[in-house]
């Protein structure tokens, strides 16, 4: 790989998963390989998970690490050419993204949606811009629009857990929230999931009420159902995770009855394994007795963050130039 932003750049999915389970079995095989090479952790946003989850990765790996908080501790950036920078913005993206490349073998990068203007959040404007600027290969930590390496955990953490014969039942179920949230982990899971039905490796359904469909083109080949009863018959994974409209961008819409995972909807499901990214706000986005019950998978599959970065840092050293 030279760049982990989305499913597209992976040329071989189920070699990758299977390289992250080998890691996960032998965490210090590959020591030798970032001796002497860094990793720089550029973020405009807040993150548990992916920060320490990447970073310990990189060690693994030999790697060192240098995290920079851009939105807290760098410079207001400018991102539009040709303008003329008298207003509150103090270094160009060209400059800084450039000068991060200078001191880094490979760049990692999360950087959200506005959620004000649709074109310009689905353009990816701003990661496009730094990755054409750096000079060095480059993973998504979150865009926009994709978080691919939540989405590699994820599949992950499916290809470990599943013991049955026949390809499990995977829905992504939307739930409810207060706030607008971007469509990027469920844009995301639903491409990684859409790859893996093609593989063969599930069989895979999208429940949200009418008005939250995804763009069309993350979705391709997914079952989609407006009826979460329906759609959770038989499910042997439920991906609970709220997004806000696509339709209707960057509003918070009402949200309907009946969407939260709790135990009753459990009992519709093949005893389905509850999945979530995290940080998940209790009994609004999914029940605490499921969190804390033994259908709960959160916490083993943020553990597999690990091993999806690793696997990905591993590949993206191996092909340095
Ligand atoms: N799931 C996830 O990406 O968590 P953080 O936002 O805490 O990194």
């Amino acid at each position: 790989m030279k760049q982990f932003t989305s499913v597209h750049d992976v040329a071989d999915v189920e070699t990758l998963v299977k390289e992250a389970l080998n890691l996960k079995s032998n965490p210090y095989s590959d020591k030798q390989l970032g001796e002497n090479k860094t990793l720089g952790l550029v973020f405009l946003n807040p993150s548990l998970r992916t920060r320490l989850s990447t970073q310990k990765a990189a060690i693994n790996l030999g790697m060192s690490v240098m995290v920079m908080n851009m939105d807290k501790d760098g410079w207001a950036l400018e991102t539009q050419d040709g303008v003329v920078m008298n207003g509150t913005t103090v270094e160009h993206i060209r400059e800084a993204a450039a000068v991060m490349g200078q001191y880094c073998d490979i760049l990692g990068l999360r950087s959200f949606p506005k959620l004000k203007d649709r074109e310009e959040d689905y353009s990816e404007d701003f990661f496009n811009k730094f990755v054409s600027y750096c000079g060095v290969p480059v993973v998504s930590l979150e865009s926009a629009t994709r978080h691919p390496l939540q989405s590699l955990a994820d599949l992950v953490t499916i290809k470990e857990t599943w013991k049955g014969e026949a390809k499990p039942k995977v829905v992504l179920a939307w739930a409810p929230h207060v706030k607008a949230l971007p469509q990027a982990v469920p844009n995301s899971f639903s491409e990684w999931m859409c790859k893996a039905q093609e593989l063969g490796m599930v069989d895979f359904t999208i429940a949200q009420p009418e008005g939250f469909e995804l763009h069309e083109g993350f979705t391709p080949g997914a079952k989609i159902s407006h009826d979460i009863d329906e759609a959770l018959a038989g499910a042997d994974y439920v991906y609970v995770k709220n997004w806000s409209s696509y339709s209707s961008y960057g509003q918070v819409l009402p949200y309907p009855e009946g969407w939260m995972m709790n135990n009753e909807k459990l009992k519709l499901t093949n005893d389905a394994k509850v999945m979530h990214c995290l940080p998940v706000r209790r009994d609004l986005e999914l029940s605490a007795e499921i969190l804390d019950g033994p259908n709960s998978l959160v916490i083993h599959e943020a553990g597999n963050r690990l091993w999806a970065a690793q696997a990905v840092l591993k590949d993206l050293l191996q092909n340095l130039s």
